[in-house]
This record gives C-alpha cells, sequence and structure tokens, in this order.
C-alpha cells in the first residue's frame, strides 16, 4: 500500500515536473522582468570574475563556476530579448527588434569573449586573462551602445 502511494506521488511529481509551462508569451512586464535579471545575472558573474582575476576577492577555486554561468547566460540572451516587449521599466531600444541580425552578432560577441577568457583563465598567463576580461567587458558595451537607452 504505502508503496503504492510512493509511487503514485512519484509519477505525480514527475508529471508536475513534465508540466512547467514553457511560457511561450508573457506579459511584457514579466518579458521585460526576466531579460533583466538574465542581464544583472551576466553582470553579478563577470563582477565576480573581474574581482577574482583582479585579487581584489573571491577565491580562484570558484572561478569556473562564473565561467560556466556566464556560458549558459549568454547562450539564454537571444531567447530573453525574443519577446518584442517594452514597458516604462525597458531601457532596450526598438533596434533589438529592427536588427535581429545586428543584436545576434552582439550577442555571438558576447559568447566569443565568454568562451575566449574561458580558454585562458586556467593558464596563468595574467596578461592573456587581463585582455579576455576586458574583451569580456567590451562586448558589453558594445550591445548596450548600440541597443540599450543611454544611462
Ligand atoms: C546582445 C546585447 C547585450 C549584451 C551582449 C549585453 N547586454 Fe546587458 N543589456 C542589453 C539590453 C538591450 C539591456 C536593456 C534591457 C531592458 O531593460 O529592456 C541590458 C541591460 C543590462 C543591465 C540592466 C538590467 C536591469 O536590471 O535593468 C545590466 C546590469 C546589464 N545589461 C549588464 C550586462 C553585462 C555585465 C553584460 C556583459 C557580460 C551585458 N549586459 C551584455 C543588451 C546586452
Amino acid at each position: 500500500m504505502r508503496r503504492t502511494i510512493i509511487s503514485a506521488l512519484t509519477l505525480f511529481t514527475v508529471a508536475l515536473g513534465f508540466a512547467v509551462p514553457a511560457a511561450a508569451e508573457s506579459t511584457a512586464e514579466d518579458a521585460v522582468k526576466y531579460r533583466q535579471y538574465i542581464m544583472r545575472a551576466l553582470s553579478g558573474h563577470g563582477g565576480a570574475v573581474m574581482m577574482i582575476t583582479g585579487g581584489t576577492a573571491g577565491d580562484a577555486g570558484t572561478m569556473s563556476n562564473h565561467l560556466d554561468a556566464l556560458a549558459n547566460l549568454a547562450a539564454e540572451v537571444a531567447a530573453a530579448f525574443a519577446q518584442n516587449a517594452v514597458t516604462e521599466d525597458s531601457e532596450s531600444l526598438p533596434v533589438v527588434w529592427e536588427d535581429p541580425d545586428g543584436f545576434a552578432d552582439a550577442v555571438a560577441a558576447l559568447e566569443a569573449a565568454v568562451t575566449q577568457l574561458g580558454d585562458v583563465a586556467g593558464n596563468g598567463d595574467a596578461e592573456a586573462i587581463d585582455a579576455a576580461v576586458k574583451g569580456l567587458r567590451q562586448s558589453c558595451r558594445d550591445c548596450h551602445d548600440n541597443f540599450r537607452v543611454d544611462d
């Protein structure tokens, strides 16, 4: 009896797991909030990487965690901006959706910068790491310059 209940519960949990909706179309507010969370997460992990490589805080042993997070987040940017949603809180310029190729290029530049940093992070070459960190920051700036409202 107990086993039946447990397996029924397991099945229910599994079913629920698959039932999580894919958020096909969010409200504009939620779509904006979501992409801003993705950006803040990029900022958090990028900031941590800069502090670790700059030697001001953190532990070099956690670098790969931050780099994995950056790679996963970068891979999600395109989807996070897929919905053309603009609200008062949004700082995205219309060109995000008017120039999808340009935006895709900016996402690709971010992904390349994260890959580059991952490639050199473990080799102890401070100059190469420094250059890769600068490249990462530049990829953020380049996209913001073109696709985000000026501060
Ligand atoms: C492909 C383009 C693109 C790249 C690359 C990019 N951003 Fe953004 N970012 C945007 C846009 C567009 C917005 C405005 C989003 C909105 O408010 O609708 C934004 C907003 C932000 C925000 C503000 C989020 C908020 O809470 O309002 C932060 C912080 C940020 N980006 C950090 C970063 C960092 C750090 C990187 C690099 C590691 C980066 N971004 C790379 C396009 C990009």
